[in-house]
């Protein structure tokens, strides 16, 4: 055996991916380095993680303190956990678009169908993770946030409360108590959120980032083009691919490199917020939840139910389909597949402006549908709503690309991108235009306060 051949078999790195790699893989407008990133990200934040473990307390009574100690008392604690907050942020951001860019690249097809799959769980386990994050520092931030997205978690109480049957069955109830240990968000809760997010969390991450890159490794590395495939096939294509050690590893180690700087210079330039300890009797006004579920939470001020429970699982239950119903194998593996996928892509985010910004004018401009359906008809407000009307168009405009082009994957594009800039268009308005009592505004300098 030849001296680097052998010391090839020993190299870790030539375990995750084959000695060699196509050029196509290496192209960085292909992939734009997401994936990478998102490892990246979750290493940077175990690093960061275990040294913030080493001075929190997960207690009611001291946690709060514990975190004032890092930012104010602790050598380079602020810069800590600075750092894992801001990679948390980019985390989710990176997941999001590393989805999408594998959507509009085709690239769940042919053998890939399980791993789009297994990412959707690295999702929502990066999602979790960083919600029960938020819950840590103890502070009114947290805790109101967290009340917030633990409401939306109990939401189906509200449907069984309307068919009177939450004596019966009260899965909302259940759920909450799940999370919490107990009514409210308390001492359990806090352990329960600090063992989730240290221990169970990232080792179900870790797990499922083995599983989706074993997949890769088995469907032999990234999707590539036809042409690329035939000419392969044909055993003309030994000249497109280059040595794993250096070309790959430069890249991704460049990838690294480039994330970790963004997540350093944030952590230098910008503080996580510290607000006052939590204080279970003065409500935040208004309590938003993080971020990342603020779409959710604009929509469950139509409707706890369809907003908070329906909605979220129909999308997540549609996006893990995607990979099963659109099985053509025109367009494989290049953005946005031919001239039509862009046009649709384009048309379909006006559409969804268009219909955000119709149906959200109707629910502040005229209070919809509050007034128009008052009181008595709560359980009319469930199935009628912004957020169920926007779903429906949404589905209607995608029959109607899927009719027009003949083709299920632009049908599916639609609906994906309807979806997509909804929920950007949605948690830019729960942010910015959203105040006090969840009412509109055009800025928060206007906010009246309470
Ligand atoms: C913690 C989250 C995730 C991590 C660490 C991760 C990591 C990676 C990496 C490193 C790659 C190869 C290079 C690249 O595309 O940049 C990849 C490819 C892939 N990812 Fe992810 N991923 C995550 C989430 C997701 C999500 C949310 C989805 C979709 C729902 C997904 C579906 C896929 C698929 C289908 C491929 C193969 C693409 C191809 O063959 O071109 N991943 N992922």
């Amino acid at each position: 055996m030849k001296k680097s051949q052998h010391r090839n078999n020993n190299n870790i790195f030539l375990h995750i991916h084959s000695d060699k790699t196509h050029k196509f893989s290496l192209r960085w407008n292909y992939t734009f380095g997401l994936g990478i990133m998102c490892m990246g990200l979750f290493f940077i934040l175990s690093l960061s993680g275990l040294l913030l473990m080493i001075y929190y307390k997960p207690d009611t009574a001291k946690a709060y303190f514990s975190i004032k100690d890092l930012m104010y008392v602790i050598p380079s604690g602020r810069f800590v956990r600075n750092i894992h907050r801001w990679a948390a942020h980019l985390m989710v951001i990176t997941c999001f678009l590393h989805m999408a860019r594998v959507f509009y690249t085709s690239a769940y097809k042919r053998g890939r169908e399980f791993n789009w799959n297994i990412g959707m769980v690295l999702f929502l386990l990066t999602l979790g993770l960083s919600f029960t994050g938020y819950l840590l520092p103890w502070d009114q931030l947290a805790y109101w946030a967290c009340t917030i997205g633990v409401n939306i978690a109990a939401s189906p109480t509200q449907l069984t409360d309307a068919l009177g049957i939450s004596a019966v069955v009260d899965i909302g109830t259940q759920m909450k108590h799940l999370l919490l240990g107990s009514d409210q968000i308390g001492n359990d809760a806090l352990v329960r959120f600090y063992v989730l997010h240290c221990m169970l969390l990232p080792f179900l991450l870790m797990v499922f980032i083995g599983v989706h890159i074993w997949r890769i490794r088995k469907s032999r590395g990234l999707a590539r083009p036809d042409w690329i495939e035939s000419k392969w096939a044909d055993g003309l294509s030994e000249n497109d691919l280059v040595h794993t050690i250096p070309h790959t590893f430069v890249r991704e180690f460049s990838i690294f490199m480039f994330i970790l700087a963004i997540t350093v210079s944030l952590a230098y330039f910008f503080d996580a917020p510290l607000k006052e300890p939590a204080n279970p009797l003065v409500p935040e006004n208004p309590a938003k939840a993080p971020w990342y579920f603020l779409g959710i939470q604009e929509l469950v001020s139509y409707s706890g139910f369809t907003g908070g429970i329906v909605i979220p699982l129909m999308t997540l239950f549609g996006l893990s389909m995607i990979p099963y119903i659109d099985r053509g194998k025109k367009d494989f593996a290049r953005w946005f597949g031919n001239g039509a996928g862009v046009r649709v892509t384009v048309t379909s985010v006006c559409y969804t402006v268009i219909c955000c910004i119709l149906l959200l004018g109707l629910s502040i401009g005229y209070n919809w549908p509050g007034i128009w359906f008052g009181n008595n008809r709560q359980s009319l407000i469930h199935f009628i709503n912004p957020g169920t009307l926007l779903a429906l168009m949404f589905t209607a405009w995608s029959l109607f690309v899927f009719h027009r082009h003949h083709s299920i994957r632009m049908g599916v594009t639609a609906l994906f991108t309807c979806f997509f800039v909804g929920l950007v268009i949605l948690t830019y308005f729960a942010w910015g235009h959203r105040g006090p009592n969840w009412d509109f505004y055009w800025w928060p300098s206007l906010w009246q306060h309470h």
